[in-house]
């Protein structure tokens, strides 16, 4: 009996006009040959079974090229062939997975992007893939699933400014051990590739298109999956006293809003996701000069990353409470806006001195964190935020900056980064004394130290007797190329890493 599942994709749009764009996966017991192109793997270690299903002289064939070419299987090395005459396919892919000891589900997806980029390379438009015998670290079930997961991810387009965008995708049929198994694990997947594309989408969309009403609006979208949002107005802000926050609007028309977004899938006390959600940061009157200012619509990644993780938590029905605050605000150039040397007051009553505008994500989430504690009384709470030009300079933008002092997490964050390519890398809080104010409690930038410590330095003070983790991601958020599993384009970065925390924990 042939045994076929399908993958139905997420029919969930979130923000109209934006992608949906989704690569097709067929998980089935047996190989399809109408396919124009046949994915193998080879492992550099272990047997190639994988040949077992094909018939003599296919295998003959493959072995052949896998001879004259060397081919030993190293990870993602690739042998492409064309077909033998007497076969329906078009080309062949031999794929190399490395080691078996070493092939984990981290590794499956990156060469499922990776390879899902060479194949529409080609202009393919049907694989098949023979995964049943794939063996490592994961089960098949994990390994195949996680292939399909990144593919998909790679699939993800931001074209909705280009007159003709691409149509062209892949529908994969794969061949897997365990047809139920490999569903079951892959639908979890679509979940969080849902919060990886809504975090994607809300990170590409362009400054005037994704003012804090427009985020606002889009976080609206998720209550239909059952989460409660609320949106605070400048004049709220103010009432709350939350003076930081409400400063850093001041520049823009809109001005600022903080937006909460809970998903309460259970009953426990509820982990707090804190976003910077800058819409522009054009520095203020400290104004960016150079080319990089045009990357700062993303300056609000870290938000896009809380709401895409609650999202994915929703849509999995996870038994988690977690809610999302997310501090946003166009940091502009106006009469109004705030002139560097001005004081602002804090809602936790600690008032700090601008002495420059640039520095205005530590000012939008020290009122979210103070928000989030005052009102939800979380067990942890984590920041994410495209916070300092300091932190690329440090770890580059291959790895994301953690800082706490609760070890514990930090190793179970590392480890959850490690898991899903989302890599995370250890520098110290400290410099307290850098941030000392003449006339303030507090400075927004350390007089020395390393900027994305004093950053962080700054943060702790908001963080209370909480369990706190923040995590910089500048760099991290907007990627100029392709790579692997990560289209070019917001990355969502930070919603694979806390889904997978958050579900492992
Ligand atoms: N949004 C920037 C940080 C940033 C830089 C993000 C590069 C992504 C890529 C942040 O608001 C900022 O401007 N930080 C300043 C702080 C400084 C003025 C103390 C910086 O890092 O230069
Ligand atoms: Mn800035
Ligand atoms: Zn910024």
């Amino acid at each position: 009996m042939t045994n076929i599942i399908k993958a139905s994709t997420l029919a969930i749009a979130l923000c109209a006009g934006m992608s949906t764009h989704a690569a097709e996966f067929t998980f089935s017991s047996n190989i399809n040959k109408d396919a124009q192109t046949l994915v193998v793997f080879y492992s550099q270690d272990g047997k190639n079974k994988q040949f077992k299903a094909l018939n003599k002289e296919f295998k003959q064939h493959l072995q052949r090229v896998i001879d004259i070419e060397n081919f030993k299987g190293d990870y993602a090395s690739v042998a492409e062939l064309i077909a033998p005459q007497n076969s329906k396919y078009d080309r062949i892919l031999v794929v190399g997975t490395g080691k078996q000891k070493e092939l984990d589900k981290a590794r499956i997806a990156k060469l499922g992007g990776n390879i899902h980029a060479r194949l529409l390379g080609n202009k393919v438009t049907t694989a098949s893939v023979i995964f049943d015998d794939v063996t490592g670290l994961n089960n098949n079930a994990e390994l195949a699933a996680n292939f399909a997961h990144g593919a998909n991810l790679r699939d993800h387009r931001f074209e909705k400014y280009k007159q003709k965008a691409s149509t062209e995708t892949i529908s994969y049929t794969f061949d897997v051990a365990n047809t139920k198994q490999t569903q079951k694990t892959y639908k979890l997947l679509q979940s969080i590739q849902a919060g990886v594309f809504l975090a994607r989408d809300l990170t590409s969309e362009v400054a005037t298109h994704m003012t804090p009403v427009d985020f606002a609006n889009a976080a609206k979208e998720l209550e239909s999956l059952g989460v409660t949002i609320s949106v605070l107005e400048p004049a709220q802000l103010k009432e709350l006293g939350m003076g930081a926050l409400e400063a850093v609007g001041r520049g823009s028309e809109q001005g600022a809003r903080l937006v909460v977004a809970h998903y309460k899938g259970s009953n426990d006390a509820p982990i707090a996701l804190i976003g910077k959600g800058i819409t522009f940061d054009s520095g203020g009157y400290s104004i960016k000069t150079g080319a990089s200012i045009a990357r700062m619509k993303s300056d609000m990644a870290g938000a896009a990353a809380v709401l895409g993780t609650v999202k994915a938590m929703a849509l999995a029905k996870a038994d988690k409470n977690v809610v999302a605050v997310m501090g946003m605000a166009a940091n502009m150039v106006s009469q109004f806006a705030v002139a560097p040397g001005d004081v602002v007051r804090t809602a936790e009553g600690l008032s700090v001195e601008i002495l420059n505008t640039d520095a205005e994500g530590r000012l939008v989430l020290s009122d979210s964190m103070w928000y989030a504690r005052k009102h939800f009384n979380p067990e942890i709470m984590i920041d994410v935020a495209t916070l300092t030009g300091s932190k690329v300079g440090a770890v580059g933008n291959e790895y994301a900056a953690v800082f706490s002092q609760d070890d514990k997490l930090v190793t179970q964050l590392t480890l959850a980064g490690k898991q899903v390519n989302e890599n995370l890398w250890r520098l110290p809080l400290g410099y307290k004394d850098a941030l000392k104010s003449d006339i303030a409690d507090l400075t927004n930038v350390g007089s020395s130290g390393p900027g994305a410590t004093t950053a962080a330095s700054f943060l702790e003070h908001f963080a209370g007797d909480t369990r706190w983790v923040h995590i910089d991601i500048a760099g991290n958020a907007l990627a100029k190329k392709g790579k692997d599993e990560v289209s070019a384009g917001g990355t969502g970065f930070g919603v694979r890493l806390l889904s997978e925390w958050l579900l492992s924990n």
